[in-house]
């Protein structure tokens, strides 16, 4: 049996870790506290690996150990008994706190495990981001335009250009990405926040708004990079991400964390280099999955659960009774 059958196995488990923090997030949605929502979560998955019979360790958390008391780069999650497996883990407990502050769909909870030494070690910096579904997989290249990349896409999807859609984060930074997108004559799903959501969005069949999503391009944060790059390996679709820095201390953190390559254009499995398993839990709802849906009684929860390995994609219901 592999590592990542193994973890398989216990794939209720970690399902049930998005499960309780997004639940425990969702107390603070449209509350206008973006942090609070975000300790929430945080709070609530710690506790929940804990049971897990794995030797976990945080590569993609809330930070270094300095600036995070919890998940932090680093912490071992987990049971930690004698005959259970190392693995690495990369967490985002509440990915879109703004979303989630501000009661806007997309915001999810988020966890990826895969073997020890799989997963790419990704600092706290930007990414530049881009991604494509299955059908349109080894035709993109950040090194190309924008121009070359969205014609090579919508030859491989058998489109016009003029029908493609790009998702690009809503941000200054993009204002020539975004010129050149509309340049081009592609159109744009602009986002206010949230691009593993878009990232996801390009290979996922269930999409349940129809939102089309034939690419993302822009650059966001390296440890969403890294969670999308594990969705979209158990989707079957294309990722590649360059590291951003904005400072000589950002390179510096970097290559302290092992990264020796500081521009290299990561490929997907280059990000993810063994088999993985991905769970994503809805917290205010969008295309992906529903929101958390909460009674006097119980709260319901909707969660993807992806296994590369085993190629299964699933959207999977949790229901928990509220203790009084
Ligand atoms: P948070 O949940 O950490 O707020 O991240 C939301 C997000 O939109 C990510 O999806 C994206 O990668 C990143 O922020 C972009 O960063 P910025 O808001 O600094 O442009």
């Amino acid at each position: 049996m592999t590592n990542v059958t193994m973890l398989a196995s216990l794939s209720k488990e970690f399902l049930r870790v998005t499960h309780l923090a997004a639940v425990a997030s969702y107390e603070y949605v449209g509350l206008g506290d973006r942090n609070a929502a975000d300790q929430a979560a945080v709070n609530a998955m710690r506790k929940a690996f804990q049971k897990i019979p794995i030797k976990g360790r945080i590569v993609i958390g809330e930070g270094e150990r300095d600036s995070a008391p919890m998940l932090y780069i680093g912490e071992e999650v987990g049971a930690w008994g004698e005959n259970h497996s190392e693995c690495d883990i990369a967490v985002d407990p509440l990915e879109g706190t703004n979303l989630c502050a501000k009661a806007l769909g997309g915001a999810l909870s988020v966890l990826a495990v895969s073997e020890k030494g799989s997963l790419f070690n990704a600092p706290d910096v930007y990414m530049e981001k881009i991604a494509c579904g299955p059908k349109a997989k080894g035709t993109i290249d950040l090194s190309q335009s924008p121009k070359e990349n969205i014609k090579k896409v919508a030859e491989a999807l058998d489109k016009n250009i003029s029908d493609i859609t790009v998702a690009v984060l809503d941000r200054s930074r993009h204002k020539k990405l975004i010129q050149s997108i509309y340049k081009i004559g592609a159109r744009i799903y602009l986002i206010e926040d949230g691009d593993l959501s878009a990232s996801i969005l390009t290979s996922w069949s269930g999409n349940q708004e129809n939102v089309p999503v034939d690419l993302i391009m822009g650059s966001g944060g390296a440890p969403e990079g890294v969670l999308s790059a594990s969705a979209l390996k158990c989707l079957g679709g294309d990722f590649q991400g360059r590291l951003v820095f904005q400072n000589e201390e950002e390179k510096n953190r970097a290559m302290k964390m092992g990264v020796t390559e500081i521009d290299k254009v990561y490929s997907r499995d280059e990000l993810v280099k063994k088999p993985v398993m991905f769970c994503a839990t809805g917290v205010t709802g969008g295309a992906l999955v529903k929101r958390v849906m909460k009674t006097v009684r119980q709260v319901e929860t909707e969660s993807l659960y992806m296994n590369s390995e085993t190629q299964e994609c699933s959207k999977i219901s949790i229901v928990t009774e509220i203790e009084k």
